[in-house]
């Protein structure tokens, strides 16, 4: 099992709403399966989604990333997991301004130390990206910008991919095609999939989907 959540309960701090934002939520994810998470507008997917990938602390329950329970980690050990196990790719891109496209691709991976200059390549012909390899975000459009996010999330060859509204900032036929680029390319490298998103279509898209609302799964 690449991530297995188990009776995770979450409050935000300082809200007063009567239920926890996430209460006892489980579910599992193995290699190479694609799952998708709906849910309303502020029903705690990013929540959730930052759970899995160790950017933030739940109250109680326990999350296992391709083995490692992330509670009670130290920063380090958690930065590490963070580095090498799991990638996001975000609605608004999150590439690095500074940096140009094939600087963008190897970013996490250097900082990880698992540098694949062939694979990176590999995944920037894959994405379509060899004739924008010098150009830097700003000359770019919205899906090119998520190719390179995508690009960059799998040059660490994570086992498990989180994607949070990863087509929401895009139209509907650069969307489809950024999404079906990622979908091939999870199939490929079998990392499992866990996908936030507001579209019906694209949930139905992957191999499972669950539905988030007044804190429980279904
Ligand atoms: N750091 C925080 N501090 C305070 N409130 C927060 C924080 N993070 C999330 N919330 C609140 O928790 C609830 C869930 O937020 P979350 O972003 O997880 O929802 P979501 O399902 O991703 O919504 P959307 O579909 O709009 O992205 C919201 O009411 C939000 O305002
Ligand atoms: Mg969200």
């Amino acid at each position: 099992m690449v991530l297995e959540v188990t009776e995770v309960t979450k409050t935000i701090p300082g809200s007063d709403l009567e239920k926890p934002i996430l209460d006892r939520v489980s579910l599992s994810l193995s290699a190479g399966k694609t799952l998708a998470l709906t849910g309303e507008s502020g029903s705690g997917k990013s929540t959730l989604l930052h759970l899995v990938g160790a950017l933030d602390e739940f109250d109680s329950g326990e999350i296992h990333l391709d083995g490692a329970a992330l509670s009670g980690l130290n920063e380090a050990r958690c930065a590490a997991l963070r580095r090498s196990k799991v990638s996001i790719v975000f609605q608004q891109f999150n590439i690095v301004p500074s940096l140009n496209v094939t600087s963008n691709i190897s970013l996490q991976a250097k900082l990880a130390e698992r540098h694949d200059a062939e694979w990176e390549a590999y995944l920037a012909s894959r994405l379509g990206l060899n004739d924008l390899l010098n150009r830097f975000p700003e000359q770019l459009s919205g899906g090119p910008q998520q190719r390179v996010a995508i690009a960059r999330a799998l040059a660490v060859r994570p086992k498990l991919l989180l994607a949070d509204e990863p087509t929401g900032s895009l139209d509907e036929e650069t969307g489809e095609a950024v999404l079906s680029l990622m979908l091939d390319l999870v199939r490929e490298t079998q990392c499992a999939l866990f996908l936030v998103t507001h579209s019906e279509p694209l949930a139905s898209c992957l191999d499972r989907r669950l539905h988030l609302s007044g804190g429980n799964l279904s």
